[in-house]
């Protein structure tokens, strides 16, 4: 595969490798403001997140996308109080869940911004084992190369370990963001009426091609998701550049 994806290996490693000496940098967090990264988890790096990182999420986010949807899909579903009604289906896709302070500043800040996206990543499927891992090592059947793949860990993390940042946790996030979050309106119309006997499994992965359109490339979905700026081939984006708006957008940091 091309280079991105070894020097992503690298990454992968430096992290698991760095993942033993964690230390909390949450007024760092707050100093930095509203950057997604310091309210999606408590532990983060002493590095702050870089530019590079995050375009290493967003290449991660392209190739699990339809994985990582058909996953929290398929839990989502099962959730759902019914499928008759898209009320009950948008409910479970919004996530909206009533936490209580914990008077720990770091934490209800993330529980404050744990819904939507920001909580199905983390409860269907960092919490649940899944990782994302080179597919030469968990799945060569599938695919014998060192792109990355969904993989579920027998093995669920710890909290401490789930609330710790991670690039392919962003990876994960980004996908959910740019398939489930941005078409969730589209969802909820079309699986409402989904058969009870439905095979959940089939229906996640069909909605999250045919609705979520999940297969699409970054380049055709950029507009939308206000992935990066166009001009590419440059390395950085030029900033003020990209969208201000809109769910995946990168938040300044
Ligand atoms: C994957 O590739 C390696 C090295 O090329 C090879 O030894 C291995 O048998 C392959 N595995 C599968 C399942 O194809
Ligand atoms: C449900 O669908 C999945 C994906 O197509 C398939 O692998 C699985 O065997 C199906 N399960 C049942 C019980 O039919």
């Amino acid at each position: 595969m091309s280079w991105p994806w070894r020097a992503l290996a690298g990454l992968w490693l430096l992290a698991a490798a760095k993942n033993h000496k964690l230390e909390l940098t949450e007024n760092k967090g707050y100093a930095a403001g509203q950057s997604g990264e310091y309210f999606r988890y408590k532990h983060l790096f002493h590095k702050k997140p870089t530019e590079e990182d995050f375009e290493h999420a967003q290449q991660l986010a392209d190739e699990v996308r339809c994985d990582v949807c058909a996953r929290i899909l398929e839990s989502l579903l099962g959730r759902a109080r019914s499928f008759s009604e898209d009320d009950d289906i948008a409910d479970v896709l919004e996530g909206n869940v009533e936490y209580e302070k914990t008077g720990d500043q770091v934490e209800d800040q993330m529980l404050k911004h744990k819904k939507g996206c920001n909580k199905h990543f983390k409860d269907e499927v960092v919490l649940e084992g899944y990782m994302v891992r080179m597919c030469k090592e968990v799945a060569p059947e599938v695919k014998n190369d060192t792109s990355p793949c969904l993989w579920r860990n027998p093995e669920k993390p710890s909290r401490q370990s789930a609330d710790t940042y991670e690039v392919w946790k962003e990876g994960v996030f980004y996908a959910c963001e740019q398939s489930i979050a941005h078409h969730s309106d589209a969802l909820a119309e079309t699986l409402a009426g989904t058969p009870a006997e439905a095979n959940l499994t089939q229906v996640a992965l069909e909605a999250c091609r045919n609705t979520a359109r999940c297969a699409a490339r970054r380049k055709e979905r950029a507009p939308e998701a206000g992935v990066k700026a166009p001009g590419a081939g440059s390395k950085k984006p030029a900033k003020g550049k990209k969208p201000a708006k809109g769910k995946g957008s990168r938040p300044e940091l």
